[in-house]
């Protein structure tokens, strides 16, 4: 290659390594102002034993479960939720969070077979045109059992992310052939009557998620 020629494919290269960069950059700083914002509500930010106290979230809604039924926070009533929002497509975060909390939900079967039943798992899409029915029920396959994908049409999906302050929006990525997901990755910990028991966040260990919800459903 010639020096001149090296010169220019070098700093195409660097420039385009800086533009991910600060693309990624950008894109992390705008969910963490949002995460922020539900954060600061709750006290304080940095510990997953964080006082929720006062903080509203969640409420009725309807959506079409894997199985294409639809449903109801009624089918729900009366147990324990972990909530969480993603997509299927999600190339790293939601397959983790969607990992850890199955590997929770094993240890409760394994030492409180009784209380696991009452807990379930929640998987709600924030890319309905994406995630269809059949597309939901394969993917949830992949983690857990009883793991429930959920979805549903655009305004059913903005209804239920409102509801549960979880931000979410469209990226269009050129260097991928198809659009992205900026989302929030709490997982929300519901009870019975669909109040808010605790948030946990991406740092939170499995094992620091099962302590607290053991203490929280009352088991030793
Ligand atoms: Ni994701």
């Amino acid at each position: 290659m010639k020096p001149e020629i090296q010169k220019r494919v070098t700093r195409t290269l660097i420039l385009s390594v800086l533009a991910l960069i600060v693309g990624g950059a950008v894109g992390f700083y705008q969910v963490s102002i949002q995460n922020a914002r539900v954060i600061q509500k709750d006290g304080q930010g940095a510990s997953g034993s964080a006082d929720i106290a006062g903080l509203e979230l969640g409420g009725p809604f309807t959506l079409t479960d894997h199985n294409g039924n639809e449903v109801t926070e009624k089918d729900y009533a009366g147990k324990y939720k972990l909530v969480y929002f993603g997509f299927t497509y999600c190339p790293a975060v939601c397959p983790t969070e969607l990992q850890k909390m199955s590997r929770i939900v094993k240890a409760f079967e394994k030492n409180h077979p009784d209380a696991a039943q009452n807990i379930e798992q929640l998987f709600i899409t924030v890319d309905p045109e994406r995630d269809n029915v059949q597309v939901m029920k394969d993917y949830v396959s992949l983690f857990h059992p009883r793991l429930i994908g959920l979805t549903g049409t655009r305004p059913q999906i903005d209804f239920i992310t409102q509801s549960y302050r979880i931000f979410a929006t469209r990226v269009e990525d050129e260097s991928l052939s198809d659009y992205t997901m900026d989302h929030s990755t709490f997982v929300y910990l519901m009870g019975p009557d669909d109040e808010l028991v605790s948030i946990y966040r991406m740092k939170d260990t499995p094992d620091y998620i099962y302590k607290d919800m053991q203490q929280k459903l009352g088991l030793s």
